[in-house]
Order: C-alpha cells, then structure tokens, then sequence
C-alpha cells in the first residue's frame, strides 16, 4: 500500500536492537524518522547509521527519534552494531528494527520488487507528533542518504507546523522564509508587523520566525 503525505502512518509492533516496541506508542508526542537499510553487513548502510548515530544530538534537540530497519534476524543486528564502531566510530544509539519476516517493510511499501524482492530500498518517513507522514524519500540501495539534508527538511516542516512560512529552494536554517500563499497580505501585516519583502505580490520574503513566536 503506497503511503501519502498526510495519512496517518500503519502502527505495529517490532523487535528492535533496544527491546520490543510498539511503533505509535514509543512515539509518544516526539516527530519520528524510520528509516530502512536493504542489508546488514553491507558497506553503504554501515555508513549510514554511523552518520545518523552521530547527528542523534541534532535529531533530539528537535524532539525527533530515529528508528532504523533492516530486514534481518535481531542476532546479526547486534553483531552488525559492533562493525558499525570499528567503521565508523560511532555506537548505535537509536533502535534497529529486525524485520526478518519484513511485516514492517510490506506494510510501508519498503520493497520495490523491480529493484529487489529481497532486501529494501532506502525509504525515509518522517512522521510528525499527530502520527501523519510529512515527508518520504525514496532513495536506490546504491545511494546513501544525506542526513544532514534530512535534518534541514525536519526545520522546514518544523517551522511550517508553527508558524505560517513556508521555505524556499535551498533553504538553510536562518535563512529568510517564505509567507504562505493562503496568508493574506491583511493578515500578514498581524502575523509579521515588522514586514516583509514582495518580489512579486505572491512571493513574500520574511525573516525566519523564532522559537517560542507563533505566528
Ligand atoms: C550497501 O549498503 O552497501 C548496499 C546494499 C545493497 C546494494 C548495494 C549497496
């Protein structure tokens, strides 16, 4: 079943590196990112969780909780995070779920049987705190992902949730936003008082609103 932006995402139960999770329970009122690896013991995914373990400061600063899957026995996960160390330097520090009956894996379209009926494709889901898909990537097994990137999506979708802004191409944290089109000019003028910047009557440049301002 092909997932959209706005459902509410499939909930299940799981066995992970961290112990037995039920998926909409565990995320609480935290944003989430799941995220899967085709294989354990393959040398792109063995980076990947390296790279996200060592951003999970980032993740959490964000109230947002990383959960990896990998469609292989809970066994080999735990002999997989030992590797993860040597290669990377960094020690697994979110759950890795073990789909070795791939349940998960079906019930998020993870498989794409056209690129392997085996293993996953580089999925990423991230779910916001009303349990809703935000966002999905798709990306092939012989690309890993930018988690930095992923981390730069998480403040945009972040900041839309708060305030009524939406971000331009390359948009990095700080940069100025973007008045949604919904917002008109007479509301803007409460929502933003110290004003804005119209390139054109539609294309509203503002400074990036600040936590803990609402607009
Ligand atoms: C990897 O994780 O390195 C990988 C997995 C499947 C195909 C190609 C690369």
């Amino acid at each position: 079943m092909a997932l959209n932006l706005g459902d509410v995402v499939p909930d299940f139960e799981a066995d992970t590196t961290e112990g037995r999770i039920s998926f909409h329970k565990w995320l609480g009122d935290s944003w989430g990112v799941l995220f899967s690896h085709p294989k354990n013991f393959t040398p792109v995914c063995t980076t990947e969780l390296g790279a996200a373990a060592k951003l999970k400061p980032e993740f959490d600063k964000r109230n947002v909780k990383l959960l990896g899957l990998s469609v292989d026995a809970l066994a080999n996960h735990d002999k997989w995070v030992g590797d993860i160390k040597d290669a990377t330097g960094a020690t697994l520090n979110f759950p890795l779920i073990a789909d070795h009956d791939k349940v998960v894996a079906n019930l998020y379209g993870m498989i794409h049987p056209n690129a392997s009926d085996t293993t996953t494709v580089r999925s990423v889901f991230v779910i916001g705190p009303d349990k809703k898909l935000k966002l999905s990537l798709t990306y092939p097994a012989s690309t890993g992902r930018n988690f930095d990137e992923i981390l730069r999506v998480i403040d945009s979708l972040q900041l839309t949730a708060k305030f009524s802004v939406a971000t331009p191409a390359d948009w990095k944290n700080g940069d100025e936003v973007i008045i949604v089109p919904s917002v008109s000019d007479e509301a803007a003028k409460e929502k933003f008082p110290a004003g804005w910047n119209a390139v054109k009557p539609y294309l509203r440049y503002v400074a990036q609103p600040t936590a803990g301002k609402p607009s």
